[in-house]
């Protein structure tokens, strides 16, 4: 099976021959910001929001992006074509790039890109027919800062504890509490809650990254006729749900059937769920031309 392919600042190279200074900011202090999406059929869903995405986020971390989103797509494109047949997991990442050992961002000019294409992994056939359990946590994100606010950035130290923490407690998502207590969103995951009929989710202002499958799904939702509301949610919310699921481009709608050791609805995935995970996948089949 293939291996995947990298293009670093435009060049295709294999894998394994991939490489970057021990320099770049990235490496160093995380100080990049980066996309992930997946492809259907060999063509990838939502790239052109993902870019613009990527751009907005260099933008609010002052990282200059070194070419256009048109140029980017071009050479996912020609990564992608090195890959071969198969499903990608893409990702791309813009660092800051190398300079001296200081911590001054605006001492490294060059930024550097990197475009990885690695087979996708999708999650397990069980977690979509019965569920998954969340955990709630409260951890300090550099993204809760308001100078970073919304940014993908690729410091995911906290996050990825936060997984660690969840995986600990028998729950496979962490869901991170804002300052107040509310809940903002998953690891790498948004959080919807379904109740009476209606879907509810944190909204923009609470700093929370705004997910590409989160609006496809908002925008399933509206198409369905399904009520949605953008608000807070609170752990006592999600707790007394009738169905609950979280949102990313690699796992989709994926049900959420327990938190914090308590059940959730019935404890098993709603229809709610189900009809927008169906729905979410049409508007994939729609936009790639695959038949998911
Ligand atoms: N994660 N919130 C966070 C903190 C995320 O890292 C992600 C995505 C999302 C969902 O965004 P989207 O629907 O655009 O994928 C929300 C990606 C999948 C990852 O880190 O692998």
């Amino acid at each position: 099976m293939a291996a995947g392919e990298v293009s670093i600042d435009g060049q295709v190279v294999d894998s394994g021959e991939a490489r970057v200074s021990v320099f770049d900011r990235g490496f160093l202090y995380g100080d990049s910001v980066f996309e992930v999406f997946r492809t259907y059929g060999g063509v990838p869903f939502g790239q052109r929001e993902h870019l613009e995405r990527l751009q907005r986020s260099a933008d609010r971390l002052m990282i200059s992006m070194p070419v256009s989103v048109e140029t980017l797509s071009s050479e996912v494109a020609a990564t992608l074509e090195a890959a071969g047949e198969g499903e990608w997991y893409v990702r791309v990442v813009i660092t800051r790039g190398t300079g001296p050992l200081t911590y001054d961002p605006s001492t490294a000019t060059t930024p550097l890109r990197v475009i990885i294409a690695a087979p996708v992994s999708v999650p397990p056939a069980d977690h979509y027919e019965r569920g998954i359990a969340v955990a709630l946590l409260h951890a300090s994100r550099p993204t809760d800062d308001e100078r970073a606010s919304g940014a993908k950035a690729s410091n995911y130290l906290a996050n990825l504890l936060a997984v660690h923490e969840a995986k600990q407690k028998g729950a496979q998502e962490a869901l991170m509490l804002g300052r107040r207590g509310q809940i903002l969103e998953g690891a790498s995951s948004n959080l919807f809650i379904v109740k009476d009929g209606v879907v509810r989710t944190p909204e923009r202002q609470t700093g929370i990254l705004m997910g590409i499958t989160r609006a496809a799904v908002l925008a399933a939702a509206a198409t369905e006729g399904i009520g949605v509301e953008e608000g807070e949610v609170r752990p006592e919310d999600l707790y007394d749900a009738d169905e609950a699921f979280i949102t990313s481009s690699i796992r989709e709608v994926m049900p959420v059937v327990s938190a914090d050791g308590r059940t959730i609805g019935p404890g098993a995935p709603g229809s709610v769920t189900k009809r927008l995970h169906e729905a979410y996948l049409r508007t994939v089949a729609q936009a790639t031309g695959a038949g998911v």
